[in-house]
């Protein structure tokens, strides 16, 4: 009889019943009975589940191989796929042949059954992927970024690849990582005894970028409604639980477009990636509802229900200041959100998502739109319960004057920025943009409270392991 290979995800399902399976994967448990038969739970990470696999004393590798199957092993079944007795799972699969690939030391590996903690995970991230919490992350993660695909292209978006070296600092915030091949112990000075980066790889200086919206706008310019979607790089040094060094942002960039559409795309398609996640990942979102944060169902049901309140920075201000609550920061107008403002306006105020929006001018970005008053940008934040800020974005500013006024303010080299200033000076329109950090999506889906918990390779202040 010949064995179709199959994943353990389709031996798990009833439809599955009576089919001759091949299965391979890594043994999460195996128990002997007295009965004549071993136990081995397979998982091959295709589900959150495993397939129990019984094994009887008679295979005549019993005693040589089935022996040394111990936990974190990669083993070969075959076997019939039956209706299982036993409650919590559909079928069990009774196993004709078990081939044992590779073995696992019960004594050095380090992912034995009992449970470890999330910071203990982390020093073994090569390994962490094989346990439940790291498998359904990995699920989830992907999910969300096929939701991500999916929302946009469905939506008349063109995916846009940006360059991850760039020349300019679309933030403005200084903390970004310098990409150079000159010799850090032979460096080259100009005549005024500074680095002379003319001799660099690029002939100037390079580093890695923080955002592709720079990039992106100009493909909006042309293609109406554009996204890019990859790995960005800040050098903060805030050993906070929500800044990574390395993270995975998606931009969309949509021409003709105002701010209030702006929020509405945003709210779209926030709640486009909690209803896919929600459907698709039941088993994986059931798991961290127990096991990580017992209020994370209901969260994510109430915030897809809920339409997202709109605040302008000026009133949330005022309902900190009328709080009565006693913050670290004092709230004033012109300082920008911290943490715990954000915290209390999601989670005790209103306790739902928030877009603030219009900010004062000083402390956002150049390429915002000024509104009338002068004194504030179209920006906006999306903040979530948990994780606070979620998303960032804003109305561009598109004449062409005020962006120069902006730039000087700034003091960018307009001539290092002409090329995004002509973007103004020919066919300019109204448009407008945002950028999702995913992996404060994944936290908020996820409920997992440290970045460090949903990057597969998180890179951090002083972490550059693995
Ligand atoms: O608010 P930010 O800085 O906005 C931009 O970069 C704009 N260029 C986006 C745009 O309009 N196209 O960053 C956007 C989002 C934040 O809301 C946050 O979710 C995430 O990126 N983010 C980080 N995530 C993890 N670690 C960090 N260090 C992050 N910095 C920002
Ligand atoms: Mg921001």
């Amino acid at each position: 009889m010949s064995h179709e290979k199959i994943t353990i995800a389709l031996a798990r399902n009833a439809e599955s019943i009576g089919k001759a399976a091949l299965l391979q994967g890594w043994v999460r448990t195996r128990r002997d009975s007295k009965a004549g038969f071993s136990f081995v739970e397979l998982n091959d990470g295709t589900s959150f589940g495993n397939v129990q696999v019984i094994v009887p004393n008679t295979l005549p590798n019993y005693e040589t191989d089935i022996k040394l199957v111990t936990v974190g092993s990669s083993i070969i079944v075959q076997g019939i796929i039956k209706e299982s007795p036993g409650v919590g799972q559909a079928t069990e699969v009774e196993a004709k042949s078990v081939e044992l690939v590779g073995t696992a030391d019960p004594v050095n590996y380090p992912l034995q059954k009992k449970g470890h903690t999330l910071e203990f995970m982390r020093s073994i991230a090569h390994l962490r992927v094989r346990t439940n919490t790291f498998g359904a992350v990995a699920r989830v993660r992907n999910r969300v970024s096929f939701s991500i695909h999916q929302f946009f292209q469905e939506n008349d978006f063109f995916y846009i690849h940006t360059p991850i070296i760039t020349a300019s600092d679309c933030e403005g915030a200084g903390n970004m990582f310098r990409v150079s091949t000159l010799d850090p112990n032979n460096l080259p000075k100009d005549n005024r005894g500074k680095v002379d980066f003319s001799e660099d790889f690029f002939g100037k200086e390079a580093y890695l970028t923080v955002s592709g919206q720079l990039n992106v706008e100009t493909y909006c310019a042309g293609l109406s409604r554009v996204y890019t979607f990859g790995p960005t790089f800040r050098a903060e040094n805030s050993n906070t639980s929500r800044h990574a060094a390395e993270f995975w942002m998606v931009e969309p960039e949509i021409a003709f477009c105002e701010l209030e559409e702006n929020m509405d795309w945003a709210e779209k398609f926030l709640k486009r990636i909690i209803g896919d996640v929600l459907r698709d990942c039941a088993e994986d979102i059931e798991f961290f509802n127990k096991q990580i944060d017992t209020t994370l169902k209901e969260t994510l049901e109430h915030v897809l229900q809920s339409p997202f309140i709109r605040l302008s920075y000026t009133d949330a201000i005022t309902i900190l200041q009328r709080s009565g609550k006693k913050f670290e920061f004092k709230p004033e107008w012109g300082i920008d959100l911290q943490s715990e403002h954000e915290r209390f306006l999601t989670e005790e105020h209103l306790k739902r998502p928030v877009i603030v929006y219009d900010y004062p001018r000083a402390i956002k970005p150049f390429y915002m739109r000024v509104n009338d008053d002068g004194q504030t940008v179209r920006a906006m934040d999306i903040l979530f319960p948990k994780v606070g800020e979620i998303i960032g974005g804003s109305e561009r500013e598109y004449r062409l004057s005020l962006l120069e006024d902006r730039m000087a303010e700034h003091k960018l080299d307009m001539e290092s920025y002409r090329w995004y200033a002509d973007l103004r000076r020919y066919g300019t329109v109204p448009h407008s943009g945002f950028g999702l950090g995913l992996e404060r999506a994944l936290m908020f889906v996820t409920g997992i409270a440290n970045i460090r918990d949903v990057l597969p390779f998180p890179r951090t202040p002083g972490n550059c392991e693995f």
